[in-house]
């Protein structure tokens, strides 16, 4: 890569000098820790690293091809003796501290969701907008992806996961489409299941845009358990903050941000009934809210990085060590939040062996991928 590259052509950081602002207090003391869980290409890490010299960097991605050129970045800036990378998921973020021999850490900032170079990566199958095969896994080397939620899940998970996760008001016909279409053909291309959508989705009931987003966004998050990794990890994060530590988050969905504001609420109440007379010491909110709510991209930006349309900051700082009640329940909450999604995944998985056995029509993954490697090619003919 040549040494002059400039990776904002690639992904603009979004809000990037209010997360600055965010982060950089919490880092003036030596040998501070902040982990970056959603590293990408390094656009908010680096401005970090450049605001806080005192500061060394965690910067986990589960996408191996971001992570190698967030660390190319970093060292061409010049940073890389303060950087460690780690390729994991975050909900692994107490593992990748022990990993490190790292206890306490002062600041976690999270960039959720997809990177510009994600999305562009027109034969990953994020979008609706390209006829590409039905990938969508953040983490190429994981099994599950969304042709295989397709060809798997039963009727009602596939309702499950578009009304939950793509709030989708057609999600029985679409799912029960699914499942008939599946039986005479796969379903393995963004554009079979866009046309798809598009014929089951009435004209009369459509909003603004393509009537696959939802489906599309819900795929996505069904594939990389975003929700459940989110909701694993969050607690994790708090459990290790020092007193002062930070924790900054942006969402791009209000399902993301709700889940990031129901955690933040916990420890920015009153731990008492109401009708106490005096709030016991330990009964006060152990966090303080930095951001006053959810702060938004102006129109300037949203008009220079149409991606920051939609993103909700949040931040929240550790005002005292969480109470031992606290940390008992975040822990147990994260250790929920892993088993529910081995859980469903088991399921799911059980529910495709019935599946494919039962079903004459039904292929199975090799024949997928085989078939959606010939139409590639046929494609490109
Ligand atoms: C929006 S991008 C981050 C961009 C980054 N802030 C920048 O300025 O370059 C989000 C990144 O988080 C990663 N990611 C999403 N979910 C993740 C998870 N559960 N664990 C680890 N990385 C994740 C994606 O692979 C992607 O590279």
């Amino acid at each position: 890569m040549a040494d002059s590259f400039d990776f904002t052509t690639i992904h603009k950081p979004v809000l990037l000098d209010e997360c600055v602002a965010l982060v950089a207090p919490a880092l003036d003391a030596p040998n501070s820790v902040v982990v970056d869980c959603t590293l990408g290409l390094a656009g908010h890490a680096t401005a970090f690293l450049k605001a806080a010299p005192n500061a060394h960097l965690i910067g986990i991605d589960r996408d191996s091809e971001a992570l190698a050129m967030a660390s190319e970045r970093i060292q061409q800036a010049g940073l890389s003796s303060r950087f460690t990378p780690a390729h994991a998921a975050f909900d692994g973020f107490d593992e990748v501290l022990e990993r490190n021999g790292i206890e306490q850490i002062d600041v976690a900032f999270m960039d959720l969701g997809l990177s510009s170079l994600q999305i562009d990566e027109v034969d990953r199958g994020f979008s609706y907008s390209h006829d590409a095969p039905l990938d969508m896994r953040m983490d190429v080397s994981q099994e599950l992806d969304a042709a295989m939620v397709l060809s798997q899940y039963g009727e009602d998970d596939l309702v499950r996961i578009f009304r939950e996760y793509g709030q989708e008001r057609f999600a029985r016909p679409i799912a029960r489409a699914i499942v008939r279409r599946r039986v005479v053909e796969p379903i393995t291309t963004s554009g079979q299941l866009d046309r798809l959508v598009d014929q089951v989705v009435p004209k009369s009931h459509r909003g603004k845009g393509n009537p696959a987003k939802r489906i599309f966004q819900a795929l996505r998050i069904e594939v990389n358990g975003e929700l459940d990794k989110l909701a694993a990890t969050l607690p994790q994060i708090v459990n290790r903050l020092k007193p002062g530590g930070r924790l900054v988050v942006e969402s791009y969905h209000s399902l993301e941000d709700r889940t990031v504001k129901t955690f933040m609420a916990q420890g920015l109440k009153v731990d008492a009934p109401a009708d106490l007379p005096v709030v016991p010491k330990d009964a006060e909110p152990f966090l303080k809210d930095l951001t006053h709510g959810a702060v938004k991209a102006d129109e300037a930006e949203i008009t220079h990085n149409p991606r920051s349309a939609s993103v909700r900051l949040r931040a929240v700082e550790l005002v005292r060590p969480v109470p031992e009640r606290w940390r008992t329940r975040f822990k147990a909450s994260s250790d929920s939040a892993v088993a529910r999604k081995e859980r469903l995944g088991r399921l799911n998985r059980m529910e495709h062996a019935n599946y494919v056995g039962g079903n004459p029509g039904t292929m199975r993954r090799d024949d997928m991928r085989a078939t959606s490697a010939r139409r590639q090619r046929e494609s490109r003919q």
